[in-house]
């Protein structure tokens, strides 16, 4: 581990770890840490000691909720979220498959209203979670694994 880029530690925030290679730089985009005065921490292809290399991302002074620890099972199920207070680990969380997801996913019917009015969120409740299915909240049409994936990947 001498020859790595190193993170300093954090004092209040989250540390998200044990990402698969890569899918660190979708988590900006479904956190919408981007928007914020958040200061974020990008570190891909880290050398780990059970994975062959993983990525890590580390937000100062912002504790996840719930449902946003949740969303991030899209992306890195085996994830590790840490939350970080006065220096130390309080809390370790895995993310879940969320029930519901709001204002992330775009629904693939073009007739649907949100994609028509402005001011609609999308809501999307789950079906199934392996294979993974979602539906629409408004017409119910579904979105399925590699569906989401493209749309939180922004491919
Ligand atoms: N971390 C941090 N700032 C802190 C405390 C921890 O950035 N003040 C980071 C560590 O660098 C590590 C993650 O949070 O990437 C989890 O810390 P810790 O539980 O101490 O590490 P491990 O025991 O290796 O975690 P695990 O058992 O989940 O692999
Ligand atoms: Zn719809």
């Amino acid at each position: 581990m001498d020859d790595t880029i190193m993170i300093n530690k954090i004092r209040h925030g989250t540390v998200i770890d044990h990402i698969p290679v890569r899918k660190a730089l979708m988590i900006p985009r479904i956190l919408r840490l981007t928007e914020g005065k958040d200061t974020i921490a990008i570190l891909v292809n880290a050398k780990s000691r059970l994975m062959d290399r993983k990525d890590i991302v580390k937000i100062e002074n912002r504790i996840l909720k719930d449902s946003e620890v949740n969303m991030l099972s899209l992306i890195a199920p085996g994830a590790t979220i840490n939350m970080i207070k006065d220096y130390k680990v309080a809390e370790k969380k895995s993310a879940v498959i969320p029930q519901r997801i709001e204002g992330l996913l775009k629904c693939p019917n073009g007739h649907c209203i949100t994609n028509h009015d402005p001011e609609a969120l999308t809501v999307f409740d789950l079906v199934t979670k392996s294979p993974l299915e979602m539906r629409c909240g408004y017409c119910n049409v579904s979105i399925d694994e590699s569906e989401a994936l493209k749309q939180v990947s922004g491919e």
